[in-house]
């Protein structure tokens, strides 16, 4: 694994990364799945950073953030999105599971000042992805939906197939689309911003071909 890689990092990066996992283990100790998710979420993160030629720290620390407040119950979350002034053109009700992301990155800066602002824009981004998505943005995306914990699905494996053999904007693609067809097949509620920016990102797929 690339992060046992002692020449990967320098000693001061090695010890944030190990603070911030200690940290994580603390915030997310009622939920053990989901730690063993986020771990596992840097770690593909981390991967598929040094694939494509993305920070690997950022996408580590990018992974291990991501979901910190998952134990945040979900009316909690609305609360504290309203507090902050989120704005998601819905009823945050509707938008419960899409919210743990924008009010991390929202937070967690305060606590950590030392990450820099691409590491929170990608946390904020990581459910909804948005019409603009940088490098580390999309690793992040792509490594909470294949993420090695997560059971095979044949849209999770079609994206997994990808990584290395095609760039990252198209693993990206397939994980993006991938994620709104699971909306649709399985019936639940679709983020009409989701819209928006599928039609945002495929219009600039069209402009670069
Ligand atoms: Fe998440
Ligand atoms: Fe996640």
């Amino acid at each position: 694994m690339a992060g046992e890689d002692g020449g990967l990092y320098t000693a001061q990066e090695r010890a944030l990364v190990a603070r911030l996992e200690a940290d994580l283990k603390a915030q997310l100790a009622p939920k053990p799945c989901r730690l063993a998710h986020s771990l596992s979420v840097a770690r593909t993160a981390e991967d598929l950073a040094l694939t494509y030629g993305v920070d690997p720290l950022w996408a580590r620390v990018a992974g291990i953030l991501h979901d910190w407040d998952k134990v945040v119950a979900e009316d909690e979350l609305v609360a504290r999105a309203r507090r902050l002034g989120v704005e998601m053109g819905v009823d945050l009700g509707l938008v419960r599971p899409l919210l743990h992301g924008i009010v991390a990155a929202r937070e967690l800066p305060a606590r950590y000042p030392e990450l820099p602002d691409e590491v929170w824009h990608a946390i904020a981004v990581h459910t909804t992805a948005a019409p603009e998505m940088s490098p580390l943005d999309e690793v992040l995306f792509v490594a909470d939906g294949i993420e090695p914990l997560r059971p095979p699905a044949p849209g999770i494996e079609k994206t997994r197939a990808l990584v290395g053999a095609a760039p990252l904007d198209d693993v990206f693609w397939s994980s993006f689309v991938g994620g709104i067809v699971y909306v649709l097949e399985e019936g639940r509620y679709l983020y009409p911003g989701s819209i928006d920016i599928y039609n945002a990102l495929a219009a600039g797929r069209a402009r670069t071909r």
